[in-house]
């Protein structure tokens, strides 16, 4: 299994390409199964999780083709994805695929949009909390689908199509409200989601998907309204850039010093993270190419901060916030209000010398003067990828364990640090 060796105490500096979002990038590709046209989808990060769904929707009997490179683009620029759902041979996804990848419960929608019926294993708990399924099932009930669970299986029919309903989420989902726009973009009839996600890759999928002949207004808003259509078509679409990979870097900055032109990075993608950045004594600028972020000299000041829906800062940049904030000159709150277990990081940073005390959903940071190198490991991306952070501002060599998780949503980390100047490199086996 592969280890990533940073030794820490160096400044980044340069500039740093920001991917196309993972977790847009996983919905655009189930999206994929609405239409028996072709996809096209530029931008796409090359990550498991995406190597990941092509097996995955594969055995669902689409074919992707990875598109060669252009002159002129580089590694930089992602790949291009051809996709084709042109006949779909199988309506179940296996619990051997699923295990694997929470997101692949996601073909539900489209699966029994199209065809009728869908048979899809639950995905079970992951190492971040129990994370149900039972609010992407009441919105296609709410279309008109009939559900059972069947032996760890949900199985999903409307054998004379969906119905537009009117879907009112209890709490903001973002998964749900993805399930919800792709099973009423060929419900037949309006379909009003109240309380919607209003996180940026539901605009992006909405806009591919309007793109692909459907009728949706009001994605990013709270209130979403669908025309369902009888039929969607191809389309090509550019994957937005991945604000959690933006931010991950801004912070990275943040610890090590140093000034990063993070380039194709948005702000309004993640203002709520570069305030808190600005707050805690980092130097964020808007320009035309991208963010530039910069930390010369001064030091980290502590700030407190609760993880909660778009617009506000978001649960995936928890782990990374909470790296920075260990070497903060005095006490940080962080209160964690999307997922019960998304803590794990805590043990692991401590053994780099972080003193963090938890408490329920709150974890209360006292900076410390310095990080101390060790060998780590963590068990889900995110918390990974704060271990790097970490890692970059400690004395001496810190082994990060279980790569294969920051492989599944970081492109090229070693290289894109390396190049600013980090002191980064993977081991084999
Ligand atoms: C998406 O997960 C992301 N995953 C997560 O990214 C992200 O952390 C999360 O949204 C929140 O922003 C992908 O896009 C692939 P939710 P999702 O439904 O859709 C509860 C990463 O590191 N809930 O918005 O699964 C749930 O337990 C990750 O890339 C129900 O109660 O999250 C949680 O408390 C991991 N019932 C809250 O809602 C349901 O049916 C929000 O979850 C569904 C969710």
């Amino acid at each position: 299994m592969d280890r990533i060796r940073i030794v820490g105490g160096r400044p980044l500096n340069g500039n740093l390409r920001i991917s196309g979002a993972k977790n847009a990038t996983l919905q655009l590709m189930i999206a994929s199964l609405l239409t028996d046209e072709t996809l096209i989808l530029d931008h796409v990060p090359r990550l498991a999780d995406v190597a990941l769904l092509q097996r995955i929707l594969g055995n669902h009997g689409v074919d992707i083709m990875v598109g060669g490179k252009r002159p002129g683009e580089t590694a930089d620029d992602g790949q291009t994805l051809h996709i084709s759902a042109a006949r779909i041979v199988d309506t179940t996804a296996p619990y051997e695929l699923v295990s694997k990848m929470r997101a692949s419960f996601w073909v539900l929608a489209p699966l029994v949009a199209r065809m009728g019926e869908a048979r899809v294993s639950m995905p079970g708990g992951c190492a971040i909390g129990i994370r149900p399924v039972d609010l992407l099932i009441m919105a296609i009930e709410r279309l008109g689908a009939k559900v059972e669970i069947e032996g760890g299986y949900v199985v999903a029919r409307a054998p004379h199509g969906l119905k537009g309903g009117e879907i009112v989420f209890p709490k903001v989902t973002v998964g749900g409200t993805h399930t919800a726009i792709m099973a009423a973009a060929l419900a037949d009839g309006t379909t009003v989601i109240d309380n919607a996600a209003r996180e940026p890759e539901i605009k992006d999928v909405a806009d591919c998907l309007n793109k692909m002949g459907a009728r949706i207004t009001g994605a990013g808003t709270k209130r979403i309204v669908i025309e369902g259509v009888a039929k969607l078509h191809g389309a090509r679409h550019a994957v937005l850039p991945d604000r959690i990979e933006t931010g991950t870097y801004a912070m990275a900055v943040a610890m090590a010093g140093g000034e990063i032109l993070l380039q194709n990075a948005r702000p309004e993608l993640l203002q709520a993270a570069l305030d808190v950045l600005t707050r805690a004594g980092a130097t964020v600028t808007a320009t035309n190419e991208g963010i530039r972020v910069a930390r010369n000299g001064s030091g980290l000041a502590p700030v407190d901060v609760t993880t909660a829906p778009f617009p506000e800062f978001p649960t995936d940049l928890q782990a990374q916030l909470m790296a920075l904030k260990t070497r903060a000159s005095g006490t940080s709150h962080i209160t964690e209000t999307i997922f019960e277990n998304r803590f794990m990081h805590v043990q692991e940073l401590a053994r780099l010398g972080a003193r963090i005390q938890l408490e329920g959903e709150r974890a209360t940071i006292e900076g410390v003067p310095q990080l101390k190198g060790a060998p780590v490991m963590a068990t889900d991306l995110r918390a990974s990828v704060s271990l790097v952070i970490a890692a970059l501002a400690a004395e001496g060599e810190t082994i990060v364990n279980r790569v294969y998780h920051l492989d599944r949503g970081f492109e090229r980390l070693e290289e894109k640090l390396g190049r600013c100047g980090a002191a980064i490199e993977r081991l084999s086996g």
